[in-house]
């Protein structure tokens, strides 16, 4: 479908639905070029957008305050027009780029996906919104549209992102991920027994992601060294999921969190929650996202033993989720209204 035929469509409201995700191996070292695993998970960020009323060429964005009180550090509380400005951000490039500046909209956001905890929160907002808005607008934009868009919002939150959070929840699934845009889906029948577990620390991905940067451009040689285990972990993830193999898939995903401590992005609280959940028996266990607080990944032998640890990471002050993985990425639809 061209452009033209895309706006041909009558605006009217839309609503979008993106998924969160982990991170099952390299995580920073992708921003450096190495390959990333990663996972659509069934937590969700949605966005509604509708054509604004008065048609002044505003942008409103709203979002629950509990999504602001539970969530944000006191100075984003104090700071609401900064936490909303990337996403406004992805409003305006998105009728930018579909040609409608000017056409004022109204979005509503609502995310389930806790935000600063490694599970690419902003990126499925910002996806969300530009799905919605694209959509009310008439416009049907497709994945690569999309995944372009959404870096220049991730650009002001991130500094340097990889490209990873938004490629994971646009496309849904698992895939592996190397930079600029190289998305490879990795196809597998049954899922590994995965829990995530939050140590209620946020982190700063552009802090966590500048110093890791900057150590690769003074100990080269070092660095070098890392990009290629690494290359070696996402290659071995994919042969595990493939062959369904959580054993080989647990020692990978310890080893990958080994590398994550020594470039410095782990924290106490995540070594804790990994110390425990592999001595409560997880297959094997690693932080996912930026690192300095979030979350954690863990592989399980089975529902039963996933049980147990929980119980055991919640003694230790985290917060367990069982997860599953989103097969759908991003979806939006139009909101028809019935007139009678
Ligand atoms: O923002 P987070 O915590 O979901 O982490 C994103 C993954 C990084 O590799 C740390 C950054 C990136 O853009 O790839």
């Amino acid at each position: 479908m061209n452009l033209a035929s895309k706006r041909a469509r009558r605006r009217s409201s839309a609503q979008a639905r993106a998924p969160g995700k982990i991170i099952l191996a390299g995580e920073q070292f992708v921003v450096l070029g190495a390959p990333a695993v990663a996972m659509a998970i069934n937590l969700y960020s949605n966005a509604e957008a509708k054509p604004n009323a008065t048609n002044d060429g505003s942008i409103g964005i709203d979002i629950p305050l509990r999504y602001l009180s539970k969530s944000a550090t006191p100075s984003q509380l104090t700071d609401i027009g900064g936490f909303l400005q990337p996403l406004r951000i992805a409003a305006e490039a998105t009728l930018d780029h579909i040609g409608k500046v000017g056409q004022g909209v109204d979005v509503n956001v609502d995310c389930e996906i806790p935000i600063a905890a490694g599970l690419g929160s902003s990126a499925a907002t910002t996806v969300a919104i530009i799905s919605a808005v694209s959509q009310c607008q008439g416009a049907d934009l497709d994945r690569r549209e999309i995944f372009k868009l959404a870096f220049i919002p991730e650009r002001f939150l991130h500094g340097k992102p990889s490209g990873v959070d938004q490629a994971t929840c646009i496309y849904g699934g698992t895939i592996q991920f190397t930079r600029p845009s190289t998305v490879k889906p990795v196809q597998y029948r049954t899922n590994p027994v995965f829990l995530l577990c939050d140590t209620g620390i946020h982190h700063e991905t552009k802090r966590l992601v500048g110093s890791v940067v900057k150590k690769s451009l003074v100990e080269k040689k070092l660095f070098r060294d890392y990009l290629d285990q690494v290359r070696e972990i996402s290659r071995g993830v994919v042969r595990a999921l493939k062959t369904e193999d959580s054993v080989d898939l647990g020692s990978l995903m310890s080893t990958n969190h080994e590398l994550l401590q020594k470039i410095g992005v782990s924290h106490p609280k995540l070594d804790q929650l990994v110390r425990v959940a592999r001595r409560s028996g997880a297959l094997g266990a690693k932080l996912t996202g930026a690192g300095g607080g979030g979350c954690i990944v863990a592989v399980c032998a089975t529902a039963r033993d996933r049980d147990r640890i929980a119980r055991a990471l919640r003694k230790e002050g985290g917060t367990p989720y069982a997860i599953s993985r989103d097969v759908h990425g991003v979806v939006a639809r139009p909101i028809v209204t019935v007139l009678k």
